[in-house]
């Protein structure tokens, strides 16, 4: 869910409206706000839907604009996406407002406490539990602060809560634990949001608060404490990004806007960590030398796109740097037991930095011995702040809720970090960390080349819009790009689409083709991988002799595979390693145009959020 709060100037709807629109992201099945007019009324307007729709009632029956207030959009967990769900909820006979992003693990048993004591409920959330508790403590004690210090120790689960109580007019409380909350600090007006996307248009100065506090804004003071009220400090940063960068700029959709984005976003991420053709990565230097050289093994943690970048760079890692590397879904890896020590680093890989998923796998490592490095895209994530030390990818802002140009940041943020490792490891020679290091700072414009091939991708995704299944084929690191391919599909097009290992077709998945199936593979280079190239064409014929209909994304000059294919897609020389970060983004195109053609919203596909921070 995404969370805005506002206390300044008379016009908290017009801000908490734009925080919305830009945290929509994180959730859309449903929108609200709730505002303290200047007479000292609590208003609030909720809705089902998109935040198209809150904006739409506003425009029908407007509420009267205040200094201070709180909005929310929201992705379902206890209870649909109705009206009566979508928050705020109320408290205090209508008095209090609050809104809630996390799960509130306990709600049951206190709901039953609240229905005992004859309190009603008027929707199916564990949020309104929160709203009905904090309303009787602030009756009992008068202050909103006060009353969320005895809230929050009976709440267990993940939460960030934020509430406004008309009786406090000029006062916004926030409390967190485990899920996401930033302040931004203005000129007699503060913010506070899930992400600086919430008040970027307004200041650029952000302060990032911890675990387990609780923080008041006023228009001119902001007041953090811990949950028992002892006063904490919390460090001041710079927001990087511009509120621009998180507008369309002219692009139909945003997933366009940042498909484009790509070649920045490489260079971007490379920009500072390449001195006179050295790879030196400064946020490394903190753990010495010494540690880096005497690691045994790395453990990527992460979940979905960002999970598929871990598994591109394994290869990188471990022929430039040797050190096994295992990649793991941070789900999956916390609950399994796993064996991690002092020379095992734990790099997890979250473009929000916020995925619940991944924090809680990032917290355990630590808890086992374990030094943690977080690859990440967003400032003043949590992330970021739970681990050893943090390798920012710097993308920009992405919107589109399927990510595209962070995944190459990701993978241009790992594979630096592998030549790194490899300096100081002296696992490559210089001359071998010279050719490397100058692969990557071309791959901007290789992928510059390859998004000239989008108009013929587009042709094609309109010929197959009708396709009820599609699969991708890749081998070694076009394994994982198949992957990812796959994952691109089913995200924005609703297609059953699935990855797969060439090898790994003859020993099941080929039962899966019948005559006119779509199949997308991924050919290695015929120069750079000589011993893979022919084995790939072998596996296309393999399934064009059963009827498959091959998409093969191939390299300029690839001879070998243009009779077996039914359409080629050509993509620039590269070695091996580097062929990731160019066959993706035909992929990204297919998965994209085939949604527009369908008439689908390729932004904010059904069901999903960028940013999921419930377990
Ligand atoms: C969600 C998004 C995916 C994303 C994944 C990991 O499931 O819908 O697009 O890849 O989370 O997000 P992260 O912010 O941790 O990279």
């Amino acid at each position: 869910c995404g969370i805005v709060g506002y206390v300044g100037d008379s016009k908290s709807v017009e801000v908490l409206m734009g925080g919305l629109r830009r945290l929509e992201y994180r959730g859309y099945d449903s929108a609200g706000i709730a505002v303290i007019d200047d007479s000292g009324h609590l208003n609030t307007a909720k809705r089902a839907g998109k935040l198209a729709m809150l904006t739409a009632e506003l425009e029908a029956h407007p509420i009267s604009n205040g200094r201070t207030g709180i909005g929310h959009t929201r992705w379902a967990t206890h209870g649909g996406p109705t009206d009566q769900n979508a928050h705020p909820h109320l408290g205090d006979n209508g008095r209090l407002a609050l809104i809630h992003n996390g799960i509130i693990e306990n709600f049951g048993p206190l709901r039953d406490e609240l229905l005992a004591e004859g309190f009603s409920f008027t929707s199916e959330t564990d949020s309104e539990v929160a709203a009905l508790l904090l309303g009787r403590e602030y009756q009992r004690v008068g202050d909103l602060s006060e009353a969320f210090r005895t809230v929050v120790a009976r709440l267990d689960g993940a939460f960030t809560l934020l509430a406004v109580h008309q009786d406090q007019p000029g006062v916004v409380v926030g409390a967190r634990r485990n899920s996401p909350l930033v302040i931004g600090l203005g000129d007699g007006e503060n913010f506070l949001g899930s992400d600086v996307a919430a008040f970027v248009e307004y200041t650029h100065r952000a302060l990032a608060i911890g675990q387990d506090q609780i923080v008041t804004i006023t228009p001119d003071l902001v007041t953090i404490t811990d949950f028992d009220g002892n006063a904490v400090e919390c460090e001041e940063f710079e927001v990087a990004w511009d509120a621009s960068a998180s507008d369309k700029g002219g692009w139909s959709s945003f997933m366009a806007k940042e498909v484009s984005e790509q070649p920045d976003a490489v260079a971007n991420t490379l920009r500072g960590r390449i001195t006179d053709g050295h790879v030196v990565v400064p946020e490394l230097t903190e753990f010495g030398d010494d540690v880096l050289a005497g690691l045994r093994r790395i453990v990527i943690i992460a979940c979905g796109t960002a999970a598929y970048a871990g598994q591109t760079a394994k290869y990188a890692i471990e022929k430039w740097a040797g050190v096994p590397v295992d990649v793991e879904l941070s789900h999956e890896f916390r609950y399994r037991d796993p064996v991690l020590g002092e020379d095992t680093l734990v790099v997890s890989i979250s473009q929000s930095g916020e995925t619940m998923d991944t924090l809680m796998a990032v917290k355990y490592a630590r808890e086992a011995g374990a030094k943690t490095i977080s690859i990440c895209n967003t400032q003043g994530a949590t992330i970021p702040r739970e681990s050893d030390a943090v390798i920012y990818t710097h993308a920009g802002p992405e919107v589109a809720v399927a990510s595209t140009k962070a995944f190459v940041a990701q993978i241009t943020a790992l594979y630096l970090f592998a030549l790194h490792l490899a300096r100081v490891r002296s696992s490559l020679s210089e001359a071998e960390l010279a050719v490397q290091t100058a692969e990557l700072q071309a791959v901007p414009a290789k992928i510059a080349t390859t998004l000239l091939e989008a108009d013929s991708i587009r042709q094609l995704a309109k010929w197959m819009s009708d396709t009820r299944a599609v699969l991708f084929l890749g081998r070694h690191v076009g394994f994982p790009i198949a992957m990812e391919g796959a994952l691109k599909l089913k995200e924005l097009a609703y297609i059953h689409a699935e990855g797969f290992a060439a090898g790994e077709l003859k020993h099941g998945p080929i039962a899966l083709i019948e005559p006119g199936q779509p199949v997308f593979v991924i050919v290695p280079s015929p120069r750079g991988s000589a011993h893979l190239h022919p084995k790939v064409v072998s596996n296309i014929q393999e399934i064009r002799a059963r009827g498959a209909r091959i998409i093969a994304i191939a390299e300029i000059g690839d001879a070998a595979v243009l009779p077996f294919a039914d359409t080629v897609i050509h993509i620039p020389l590269a070695a091996p390693l580097f062929e990731p970060f160019l066959a993706v983004v035909p992929l990204q195109i297919f998965a994209m145009e085939l949604s527009i053609a369908k008439g689908l919203d390729v932004d904010q596909p059904r069901n999903l959020a960028k940013s999921v921070t419930v377990e």
